[in-house]
């Protein structure tokens, strides 16, 4: 074919794939344009999973009536100006981009008055044409009606999902904007049937009782941290609701997050929510959880993805830290649980029970497939004899001392190995020490023989940022050189297929999901220091004596016992004088 330009049609089709990418993506382009349009009230009327009709109606300011035409015209925006504003965005829209896709694949009618005029306007569109505009009598606010969406992209239409999977994704999508904005009221409708609404309260709690129904709303408890970023100014504020470690679940998908009141994933974020829980969890279990993070505009970029759902923090560990202790403060409140009585939430008050019983709604809008029996199960942990063949015993037990013999007498915490040694006592932080143990087994094995050998897995799929898209792109062979075998499997989703031995045990997704989050900044070192720390046995294992005194004896000849990689310290020692001096019998 000889090179062309593509006419208009064309462009403006392919530049809407990227924007509508279904049913859902157009409701949460409307809603959006309704919250930012300031509305109070906004009502989502679905037809048959939104292949028949979405509807959106709010009462906010509506579009000047001389604006309309141009609302629906590519890179036509009232909310941003300059390149400049890009990095200030207050706005949930901002590319002028969502209606004219919209129109581009459908049928679209926008019927709107603004606040301050009188008549309002009704356009009329088919495939991004204008087939009609007239002036009409209508009240403030807009209500814009999608028909026949995709009906001239037969390609997308097909490989829509079941009306049941898209009406899934519509309903988490209303939900979650109505808990990001508890002060508008919201109402969602599919084929008649009103199926959620929630109350415009302001409150957030509200709004969580009607989403997730008031029996798991009782075992939640708030969230409200606050703190100057530090070296630059501003706030970072954490408020929402997390669960108690007793409710759980097997994947991440309740851990909800707003970021200036837009839902994100961010697998950083989410990984500092459950790190918050880390030794009060199952293993592979994760929290539920719906934080609303505020930090200044300027310090987040909401411009890297057509469709919103990722955001680069200027500097993302501050990000990290805050969201982490501001759930670990009220979580460590059930760590001792002795201490702490039940706490009553904190938002206003006993909850209403009278008032939200017949309202209790039974959403399973999140629910996922139910959790089996086998998922509460924790894996064994490895005992020196299952600890992968890095290096052999043989060779380990050659290498020199560096500490002395130590004989263990017991466990603490779930955490800590309790030894005593020929002058005193010496308490062993098993996480940091397994890490510390791998991490040396692994250097010395790429030393050895240049690779760690891939070992076959259940194939799971991992959700990847498109940073982290970039970078495991970007780090194939380093990824194949420590025994992953990873392969793209549809827009930011990779299939692993295989894992480096050490992983093979464990939560394969937590393990790949944080390797994959490092793997930006990250050398072939410091990629081993986590795979240790992914592979490590956590804190919270219970340990034979056995494990105990296996882990003890490969310590004993780790050239740096005394730290784990990252020079966190894994052992305290307490002298036989020291223990004398304290009890006074020196
Ligand atoms: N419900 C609404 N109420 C008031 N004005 C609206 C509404 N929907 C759209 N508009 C106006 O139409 C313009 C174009 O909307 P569109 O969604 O295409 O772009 P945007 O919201 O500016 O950016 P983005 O493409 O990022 O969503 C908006 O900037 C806004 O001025
Ligand atoms: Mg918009």
């Amino acid at each position: 074919m000889a090179i062309l330009i593509l006419d208009e049609q064309v462009i403006s089709q392919i530049a809407a794939g990227e924007v509508v990418e279904r049913p859902a993506s157009v409701v949460k382009e409307l809603v959006e344009n309704a919250l930012d349009a300031g509305a109070t009230f906004v009502q989502i009327e679905v037809g048959a999973g939104g292949q028949r009709f979405i509807r959106v109606s709010d009462d906010g300011i509506g579009i000047p009536a001389d604006e309309v035409k141009i609302a629906v015209m590519r890179h036509a925006t009232s909310k941003l100006r300059t390149a400049d504003d890009l990095s200030r965005i207050e706005t949930l829209g901002f590319r002028g981009e969502a209606l004219s896709s919209i129109a581009a694949v459908s049928r679209l009618l926008i019927t709107t008055r603004h606040r301050d005029e009188t008549m309002g306007m009704r356009i009329r569109l088919e495939g991004g044409q204008v087939l009609e505009a007239s002036a009409v009598g209508a009240p403030a606010g807009t209500v814009v009606t999608v028909e026949n969406l995709f009906f001239n992209m037969p390609a997308r239409k097909k490989f829509l999902k079941s009306e049941n999977t898209e009406k899934r994704l519509i309903n988490q999508i209303v939900m979650n904007y109505a808990m990001a904005y508890p002060h508008v009221r919201f109402v969602l409708v599919h084929d008649g049937r009103e199926i959620f609404r929630s109350p415009g309260s302001g409150q957030l709690a509200d709004v969580v009782v009607k989403v997730f129904g008031l029996s798991q709303f009782k075992q939640m408890v708030e969230v409200d941290g606050e703190e100057i970023i530090r070296g630059r100014g501003g706030r970072i504020v954490v408020r929402g609701f997390v669960s108690e470690p007793d409710l759980n679940r097997k994947d991440r998908s309740r851990v909800i997050l707003f970021v200036n009141g837009r839902a994100v994933q961010d697998n950083s974020l989410a990984y500092a929510v459950t790190q918050a829980y880390h030794t009060l969890l199952p293993k592979g279990r994760y929290p539920h959880a719906v934080l609303v993070i505020s930090v200044p505009p300027d310090f987040v970029d909401v411009n890297v993805h057509p469709t919103k759902a990722e955001i680069r923090f200027e500097d993302a560990n501050i990000a990290f830290s805050a969201v982490q202790r501001a759930v670990r403060e009220v979580i460590l409140g059930y760590a001792r649980p002795a201490m702490t009585p039940r706490r009553e939430p904190r938002w206003g008050g006993p909850v209403d029970e009278g008032r939200y019983a017949q309202m209790d709604f039974d959403f399973d809008a999140y629910e996922a497939e139910e959790a089996t029996p086998s998922d509460y199960e924790d894996g064994p942990v490895r005992s020196r004899s299952q600890q992968p063949n890095l290096v052999d015993d043989e060779e380990m037990s050659q290498r020199p001392r560096t500490l002395p013999l130590l004989r263990v007498i017991g466990q603490i915490g779930a955490a800590y190995i309790v030894t005593e040694g020929p002058a005193g006592m010496y308490l062993i932080d098993q996480h940091g020490a397994h890490q510390r143990i791998l991490y040396e087994l692994l250097k010395q094995h790429i030393a050895d023989n240049g690779t760690l050998e891939a070992f076959e897995v259940d194939t799971v799929t991992i959700d990847v940022s498109i940073a982290e898209n970039r970078a495991v792109e970007a780090n194939q062979s380093l990824l194949t050189q420590l025994g992953f075998i990873v392969e793209p499997f549809g827009v930011n989703v990779y299939a692993v297929r295989a894992v480096p031995e050490i992983l093979t045990e464990g939560d394969v997704v937590t393990a790949v999901s944080h390797i994959f989050s490092v793997l930006q900044q990250t050398d072939l070192d410091t990629l081993l220091m986590h795979l240790a720390d992914v592979a490590a046995i956590k804190r919270g294992a219970i340990l034979t004596t056995d494990q105990m005194q296996s882990l003890v004896r490969d310590l004993e000849r780790c050239p740096s016992p005394k730290t784990d990689p990252f020079g966190n310290t894994t052992i305290l020692y307490l002298s036989a004088d020291q223990l004398a001096r304290e009890f006074g019998r020196s």
